[in-house]
C-alpha cells in the first residue's frame, strides 16, 4: 500500500514505538556541552528547536560513557550520574513538542581523544605501546 507523496508525515513504528512522522534527525554531534560533557542550554534550546520544527524522531550526537571513549572537546558525556540530570531537560524539551529521543551511548576506541598533560591527543598505540616499552606484568600465581 502507497502513502502518497505526504508518506514522511505518516506515522512510523520502531519495534513497539510510535513515531508520529518520519521525519527523524540523524545523529549529529553538536558539541554543545560543558568541559564536563553536560547539556547546556544552548543544546536544549537547539533539541527544543528541532522537535518544534517537527522532527517525529531526533537521535542525540555520540554521548561518551568512558571519558578514554571520547571522540572531541565538548562532546555529550554520561559517564556520571551527575551528567544525568542536564541531559533530561534535553529529553524533556523533545518530549513537550511530543517528539522522541534516542541517545548514541559510544566508545570512539582508535578515535579517542586522550588528555596527557593538559593536552589533547589521539591516541597512538603502536608507540605508546611498543614492545620494548610495554610495561612487564607478572603472571599470576596460582593459589594453593
Ligand atoms: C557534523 C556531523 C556530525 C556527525 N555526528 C555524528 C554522530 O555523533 N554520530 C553518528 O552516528 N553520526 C554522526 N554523523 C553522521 C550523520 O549522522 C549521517 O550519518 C551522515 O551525515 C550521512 O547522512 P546522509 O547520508 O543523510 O548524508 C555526523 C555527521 C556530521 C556531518
Amino acid at each position: 500500500m502507497s502513502l502518497g507523496p505526504l508518506a514522511v508525515m505518516a506515522p512510523g513504528r520502531i519495534g513497539r514505538l510510535l513515531i508520529k512522522n518520519r521525519l527523524i534527525r540523524a545523529a549529529t554531534s553538536e558539541t554543545m556541552a560543558t568541559d564536563q560533557g553536560e547539556a547546556t542550554d544552548d543544546l536544549v534550546r537547539l533539541y527544543s528547536d528541532l522537535a518544534l520544527g517537527g522532527a517525529g524522531l531526533i537521535i542525540t550526537g555520540h554521548i561518551y560513557v568512558e571519558p578514554r571513549g571520547k571522540y572531541e572537546p565538548r562532546q555529550l558525556g554520561l559517564d556520571h550520574d551527575s551528567r544525568i540530570a542536564p541531559l533530561a531537560r534535553v529529553t524533556e524539551a523533545v518530549h513537550r513538542y511530543d517528539g522522541l529521543i534516542f541517545a548514541e551511548l559510544s566508545h570512539a576506541g582508535s578515535q579517542s581523544l586522550i588528555r596527557i598533560s593538559c593536552r589533547w591527543h589521539r591516541p597512538s598505540f603502536p608507540t605508546l605501546f611498543s614492545r620494548a616499552s610495554r610495561p612487564k606484568c607478572p603472571m599470576p600465581t596460582r593459589r594453593k
